[in-house]
């Protein structure tokens, strides 16, 4: 699916002309003393990527590591304010994170996202962004019914009753990955269980 944002931006950017830089990403990622990846999480609502994810980004800093992370319900209030919850702006919401993604790769960055980008087609696009090996896919695999019995922000609920349209799991599909890097399976363990996990994946990975 080409969403009307994409066929903006080819038009546009048809008359651009890539401009060089002096300094590589390899210069920032030295200085850093790391090998800059994108640790992409994707699950439902409620699953626990958020959770996780800063979890994961407070170890990292522990052990010296230079992050950010991009969350979903943040990116909504800001960059991507004007996205709604279409497919397509789904499609665009997750366009942006993947470029912004990269462009914290080209700072020197390990960039860790948390969006439920419940399309397959959308994610492989993004990973199509990255150098192979230097994008994970982490599917945060909490079945529908434990994250319907968390909601803890009552979305499930209004879903349900007819009160939001369009809710990933209920009325909106979820492609779940085929070939993650890394499932975590978020049932019966704690989250430093999963975050350990994550590092023992992510540890020789990331080394400068
Ligand atoms: S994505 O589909 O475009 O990747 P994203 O991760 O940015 O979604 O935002 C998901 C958050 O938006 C959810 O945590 C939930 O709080 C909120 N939300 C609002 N409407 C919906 C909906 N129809 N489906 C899923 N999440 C929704």
């Amino acid at each position: 699916m080409t969403s009307p944002y994409e066929l903006k931006n080819h038009q546009s950017a048809a008359n651009v002309v890539w401009h060089h830089t002096h300094c590589t990403a390899v210069d920032r990622a030295r200085i850093k003393q790391q090998r800059p990846v994108c640790i992409w999480l994707t699950g439902l609502s409620a699953s626990g990527k958020s959770t996780l994810a800063n979890a994961l980004e407070a170890q990292l800093l522990d052990l010296g590591r230079h992050t950010y992370l991009l969350d979903g319900d943040n990116v909504r209030h800001g960059l991507n304010k004007d996205l709604g919850m279409s497919d397509a702006d789904r499609a665009e919401n997750i366009r942006r994170v993947g470029e912004v993604a990269r462009l914290m790769n080209d700072a020197g960055l390990i960039a860790i996202t948390a969006f439920i980008s419940p399309f397959r087609e959308d994610r492989d696009k993004v990973r199509a962004l990255f150098a192979p090996g230097d994008f994970f896919e982490v599917f945060v695999d909490t079945p529908l019914a434990v994250c319907e019995q968390r909601d803890p922000k009552g979305m499930y609920r209004k879903a349900r009753a007819g009160q939001i349209s369009g809710f990933t799991g209920i009325d909106s599909p979820y492609d779940a990955p085929l070939n993650a890097e890394l499932r975590i399976d978020t049932q019966d363990k704690s989250v430093a269980q999963c975050v350990e996990e994550m590092l023992a994946f992510l540890t020789p990975r990331i080394q400068g």
